[in-house]
């Protein structure tokens, strides 16, 4: 049995306020406890967008009385909110900008509503950005004009891995994410494999190219974090007109990263530090005491979305095979998970934030 701290992942869609019928903070924290998640970041791409104080308490409400996991809550920025999310940054798990295309109405394709963002926030959390390709450049540029801490969300492109290290290597303060889909799946070899309708591919940024795949992998020391990007929507959704972008990915993660360490692609300390110690430092989370996650190493099975415990129900990974299993999670002293079932209530977690 191998014992690994739990996991932070920085980038989940927890659907609540406004489309539950997708997920809400009770079946997301379950499916996070599942995957050997103790602590989210919650995106604030809901309905409404979490954007002030009055839509930051309306997820926190919710969070509050439904989360079974430690969690923040991010701020989305606006055309109009510079001034206010900065204020509220304290109560938040950083701010989040969409600058490129994706699900839902935060997108500010303006450049000069970038200035007042990277002007005013604090900068003692990052800014994460939605940037891909060369709004990435722009953003890294803004960020370095007004020394802020730039976080660049699910790299997917072998020029942004490559840009983001030449940025590194001239010491700008940039840090970046890559989701397990990006790592795991390329777009010609997804539509083979795993598309049984077009949309069920569909996720932003978009699957990419075998390159750019070989790329992340080439340069794996450049990634600070894994981070899911866990986006739910239903089968129906997905299969339907007009599918939305987005995979679910808590409950794969960690399967697939031991499949990796086990095929000799990665190692142990590659997730502890990706997965744990680089999330806690680049957003400035606390430690959970007594928390722990164990995990049956030589247990090889199949991936299904019938035993999983988001309400999405389905998975891009559906019938891999993996190898690393996570048998319990054990969160600030209680065994909150354990061969299949949740053991911890509704309200067990805390909001890190909360001062
Ligand atoms: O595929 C995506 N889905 N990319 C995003 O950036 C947003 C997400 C969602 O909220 O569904
Ligand atoms: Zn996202």
């Amino acid at each position: 049995m191998l014992k690994l701290p739990g996991l932070i992942d920085p980038h989940v869609h927890v659907r609540e306020p406004g489309q539950t019928h997708k997920e809400d903070w009770d079946s997301v924290t379950q499916a996070a406890l599942a995957g050997g998640v103790t602590m989210l970041l919650a995106m604030p791409n809901t309905k409404p967008p979490i954007f002030d104080a009055e839509t930051l308490d309306l997820a926190l409400d919710a969070a509050r009385v439904k989360a079974r996991c430690d969690y923040a809550q991010y701020l989305g920025a606006g055309p109009e909110n510079a001034a206010e999310v900065a204020r509220l940054a304290p109560s938040a798990a950083a701010l989040k900008m969409y600058l490129d295309s994706t699900f839902g109405q935060l997108r500010l394709d303006d450049m000069t509503l970038w200035l007042e963002h990277f002007r005013q926030w604090p900068g003692t959390t990052p800014i994460v950005t939605h940037s891909e390709s060369r709004s990435m450049a722009a953003a890294l540029w803004m960020a370095q004009m007004f020394d802020k801490p730039l976080h660049i969300a699910h790299i997917s492109l072998r020029e942004e891995i490559l840009l983001i290290k030449a940025a590194k290597e001239h010491g700008i303060k940039v840090t970046c994410e890559v989701c397990p889909h990006h790592l795991f799946l390329d777009l010609a070899g997804a539509q083979n494999c795993c598309a049984p309708t077009p949309g069920r591919i569909e996720v932003r940024p978009r699957l990419a190219t075998q390159a750019d795949v070989d790329a992340l992998w080439e340069n794996m020391a450049v990634i600070d974090c894994f981070a899911t990007d866990h986006a739910p929507h239903t089968l129906a959704e997905k299969d339907g007109e007009n599918p939305p972008p987005g995979f679910p990915g808590l409950e794969t993660l960690l399967p697939l990263l031991l499949t990796a360490v086990d095929d000799g692609h990665l190692s142990i300390d590659d997730i502890i530090q990706k997965s744990v110690i680089n999330p806690r430092r680049i957003f400035n989370l606390p430690e959970q005491p007594e928390t722990w996650v164990e995990v049956d190493e030589k247990a090889e099975y199949e991936l299904k979305a019938n035993e999983m415990h988001s309400r999405c129900g389905w998975t891009p990974f559906e019938g891999w095979r993996v190898k690393g299993k996570v048998r319990k999670v054990v969160l600030r002293g209680r065994t909150a998970f354990e061969d299949g079932q949740i053991l911890v209530e509704p309200g067990f977690g805390r909001n890190i934030r909360e001062i």
